[in-house]
This record gives C-alpha cells, structure tokens and sequence, in this order.
C-alpha cells in the first residue's frame, strides 16, 4: 500500500511525494477539472459544467487530511472537494506503458488458442482470450460448432457485429463468377480487409465450416511488427508511409467505396497505431509527382518487409476454429486452395471498442 507522506502547494501546482519514494507534480486547473464533487460531477461520473465556467487563474488555497483523500480548497471560485488518493495516485502518473505484444513466425510455437466452451462460459476464460486479442491481435478459437451463423453469436459475446455491403455476415467459398477474389481458389497476399472504408472494420472473425481441401493455409502476419522493422531499417520510407494518405476502392454493380489513409498510421506519442495494407484494393495514388517515385520505394520496402516468411504465422483451419484478427493490425491471407475438396467460411466484422470495453468490465469485475 502506498500512503502520500507529503504534498507542496505552489497555488498553481501542487507536489506530491509517495512513500514508494514518486513524486509526481498536479496543476491546479487540471485538479479543479476533475472535482469529484457533487456539484461538478453527476453520480453517473459524467461533468456538469463547461471548461469555460472554470477561472484561468484557478489556484490551489488550501489542502487538508480527509480519510485516504485529500481536500482541496481552490480560489478564486470557493470551489472545495475530496480527492480520493488512489485516484490521484493512478491519474497523476504518466500513462502506463503499452500492452502490445509484438511478434512473428516463432508465435506458431505458443499460439493464443482458446476453445469455445470456456470463453462462452467462463469470464476468466473470456478475459485471457480478450486479452490476447488486445495485446496480439489474433487468437484462434476451437471447438466452434460448425452451424452457419455461430459466428455471430462469439461476435456477441463480446461486441457488436459491424454490418456492411456484405451483409450481416458473408460466405467465402469458391464462387462461379466471384465480385471478390476472395471467393476464388486463388491465394491471397496477406492484408487488412476493407481498407476502402471510413472507419475501417476493428475487428475480423473468420469461421471454418468445412475444409476438405488441400492447401488453402492461413497465414496472419503482425503489422504493427514489420512497421517496426520498416521504421527501423529505412526510416526515409516508414516516414514517407506515415506522412501520405493513398486512396482505396471497392466497386460492385451496387456499392462503391472510397477512403483515404496511410498505410501506417501515427498516434499523437509518436507510436503504430494502425497498418492499412491491401494490394486487392489499393487505388491510384495521386500524390505530388515529386514525391511518387520515393512513395513506391517506400511502398515497396514495406511490401518486401510483410512478405517476409519469418514474419509469417501460418496455420490450417479446421471445421470448428474460428480465428480473430485485430484489422488495423494483423494481416491475413491465404496459400493456394488445392484439389476438389470443398472449403467454406463465414466472415463478419465487430467493433474494436466494444471488444475493449467488454475487457475492461470483466477486469472491474475480477479486481
Ligand atoms: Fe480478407
């Protein structure tokens, strides 16, 4: 248990030492801000008043012992609340470290499978598969029965099912006259899906129903992995990659898709936030022509760098598994399917953010 041994008012700021030895500086607006008080905040935790009712020269006047809180007095407003110290212990720290668990061709050796039953019955269990698909991105399910349509009820289990053009959920098996390669025996590089829409699906749940072929491997690759080893290898590119949107399209007799992103995406500290990669639906660039030529390079590594088989995590899947990838991350695809036997999928997307908030409830349920 960590106590607070002792605070410094400065007015604008205050000190604040802990008696693991942290000490960690808090501004006088940005306590005023979060006043837990009644009459700065409903029950439901929700703020009842505007930024523009709190005074620019808000200062700390007064600080005092509550039981395991802290009360402070602000001027010029009169304002007074009850600080909780665990709260002010958490949220005055520096944001915690990222979670993400980066990896290649070795996670065939320890891969995030999790079986059905357990994650539906179980919350401990749900929490350990979320959790993989927090910090990896991927996780395989067995033991999914293989009734068409189970899929959604594992996307419910978490989350909200995002629906598209596609429909609630889709086939993918063989098709006559496919409006999607996806629907051929053909390979498939490996890619993020649906890169041409705005927001891009969070998340995939691909469903193996039957699979009597040959071949027909699936493959995920970690992007945020190669971006890493882009950013490391030829900074000049992964930069170019970070500073340039390029159009992606999809195009059928009825829908027409359009969106504009970079294949790698920065969030406001500076790290990989989202991979959007897919060569199926990339469009035409229109960057400046000065810039073209050192964009293709760029584009190219990039490519060489995802093709890489040690970055390649492949796997057969089999009636009753069901694998999930995070889409502004992990790519996906698949070898050639070989012989006559019949291979069929169903596919849907969820919401990322459902998926995350479902996690954090069952954390505050398990503390
Ligand atoms: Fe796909």
């Amino acid at each position: 248990m960590v106590d607070l041994v002792a605070w410094d008012n400065a007015g604008d700021r205050l000190g604040l030492s802990w008696s693991d030895g942290r000490c960690d500086t808090v501004h006088a607006l940005w306590l005023r801000d979060n006043s837990p008080s009644a009459e700065a905040r409903h029950a439901n935790g929700q703020k009842l008043f505007e930024i523009t009712d709190l005074d620019d020269t808000t200062v700390v006047e007064s600080v005092s012992n509550g039981v395991g809180s802290l009360r402070i007095r602000f001027a010029p407003d009169g304002h007074e609340a009850d600080f909780d110290l665990g709260w002010l212990r958490s949220h005055a720290a520096p944001p915690p470290a990222s979670t993400l668990r980066l990896w290649g061709a070795e996670l065939a050796d320890t891969m995030p499978v999790h079986g059905f039953d357990t994650v539906m019955a179980d919350a401990g269990a749900r929490h350990a598969w979320l959790i993989d698909m927090r910090d990896l991105g991927f996780t395989l399910l067995t033991g999914v029965p293989s009734e068409p349509g189970t899929l959604i009820d594992v996307a419910e289990s978490f989350g909200f099912v995002r629906e598209t053009n596609y429909g609630r959920f889709f086939e993918v098996r063989s098709d006559p006259e496919p409006i999607n390669l996806a629907n051929t025996g053909m390979g498939l590089s490996c890619h993020t899906d649906n890169p041409y829409r705005d927001p891009v699906p969070g998340l995939q749940l691909l469903h193996c129903l039957v699979g009597e072929n040959d071949g027909g491997d699936s493959v995920v690759v970690d992007g945020f992995k190669a971006a890493t080893l882009l950013r490391d290898e030829d900074g000049t590119s992964f930069d170019l990659l970070t500073r340039y949107a390029v159009p992606f399209r999809f195009a059928s007799a009825d829908t027409e898709l359009c969106a504009r992103a970079r294949l790698i995406t920065l969030d406001d500290r500076g790290e990989i936030a989202e991979v959007r990669f897919n060569n199926r639906s990339i469009s035409t660039f229109d960057l400046p022509a000065d810039v073209m030529p050192a964009f293709y390079r760029a584009y190219r590594r990039f490519a060489e760098v995802l093709q890489r088989p040690e970055l390649e995590v492949m796997f057969k899947a089999g009636p009753g598994d069901l694998f999930m990838v995070d889409n502004q991350r992990v790519l996906h695809g698949r070898k050639t399917v070989g012989g006559s036997g019949r291979r069929h999928l169903q596919g849907c997307y969820a919401d990322k953010d459902s998926m995350l908030s479902t996690l954090r409830v069952l954390e505050r349920q398990m503390s």
